[in-house]
């Protein structure tokens, strides 16, 4: 008998493979360009403060697994947390607003692949400094914390000190040996830099 002598088995192995490889790897480029490209990756905020600006690391924020105890990553919503159906939102007390108002949907990162628009707002629009008005709503929201005798008026910075501070000392309560440490709400300086003049 003889051999057929057509291709042989090994070369249409490597060709295989070759094509797979390139399959996954353009599947990799694709996926990171979609849906990551969309979300910024360090945003600098606090601008105006006199104690200076704050570099926040959106993407490890939004990636790694920053829940207080390390094993979760934290969903876009624990901090948008007006980007959800007022129904969810409210499970969540005191939330219980959400933007648009009538919003049917939910802040992921599949969601902002599909809808550029999925956000809705961002913290500043409603959360404004101390003296100015919130461009989407007739006044800065105030919130009644549990222990406080006064409701708290939520600028900017009772809205970011709260949501990134309460994260930051609770997560130094758990994980005492994290190195370094999340700069907790004492920390002002870790936070603020002063911009190299
Ligand atoms: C730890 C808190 C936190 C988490 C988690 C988080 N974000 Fe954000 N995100 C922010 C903050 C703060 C800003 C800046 C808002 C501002 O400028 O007022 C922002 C800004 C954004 C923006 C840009 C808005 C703009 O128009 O400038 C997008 C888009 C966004 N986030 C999407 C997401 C998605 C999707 C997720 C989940 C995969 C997510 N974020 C998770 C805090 C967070
Ligand atoms: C569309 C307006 C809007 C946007 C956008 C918004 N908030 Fe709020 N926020 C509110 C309102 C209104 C309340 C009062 C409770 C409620 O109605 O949900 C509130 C309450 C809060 C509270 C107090 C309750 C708590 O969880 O301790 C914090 C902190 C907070 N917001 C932080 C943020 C941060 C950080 C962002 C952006 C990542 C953000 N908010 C985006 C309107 C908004
Ligand atoms: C739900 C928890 C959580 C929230 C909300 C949160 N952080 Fe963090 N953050 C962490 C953890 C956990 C670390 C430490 C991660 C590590 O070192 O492994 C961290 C680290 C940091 C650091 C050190 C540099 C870095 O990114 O590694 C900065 C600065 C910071 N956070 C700023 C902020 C700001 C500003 C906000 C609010 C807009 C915020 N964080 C909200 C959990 C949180
Ligand atoms: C976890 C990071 C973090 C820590 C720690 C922190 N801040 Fe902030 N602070 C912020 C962010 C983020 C904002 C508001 C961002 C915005 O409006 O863009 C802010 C806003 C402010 C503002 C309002 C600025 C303005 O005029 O708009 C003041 C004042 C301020 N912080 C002072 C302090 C002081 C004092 C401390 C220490 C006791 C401190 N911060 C600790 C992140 C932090």
């Amino acid at each position: 008998m003889q051999k057929s002598p057509g291709v042989k088995p090994a070369t249409v192995f490597r060709f295989v493979l070759c094509i797979t490889l390139l399959v996954v790897a353009s599947s990799l480029v694709i996926n990171r360009t979609s849906s990551q490209s969309k979300v910024p990756e360090t945003i600098v905020l606090a601008k105006e403060a006199k104690l200076g600006q704050v570099t926040f690391n959106h993407m490890k924020h939004a990636m790694e697994k920053r829940s207080p105890d390390g094993t979760k990553q934290i969903a876009c919503v624990d901090c948008h947390h007006t980007a959800q159906p007022a129904a969810e939102a409210v499970k969540h007390p005191p939330h219980k607003t959400a933007w648009p108002a009538d919003r049917t949907t939910t802040l992921t990162m599949e969601l902002l692949d599909k809808d550029a628009n999925a956000l809705g707002a961002v913290c500043t629009d409603c959360h404004a400094r101390a003296d100015q008005k919130p461009k989407l709503l007739p006044e800065i929201p105030s919130v009644k914390f549990e222990g406080s005798a006064e409701p708290t008026v939520m600028t900017n910075q009772q809205a970011f000190h709260h949501s990134c501070g309460t994260c930051h000392d609770e997560a130094v309560k758990a994980r005492p040996n994290l190195d370094p440490a999340p700069p907790g709400s004492k920390k002002c300086t870790v936070c603020h830099k002063k911009a190299a003049a």
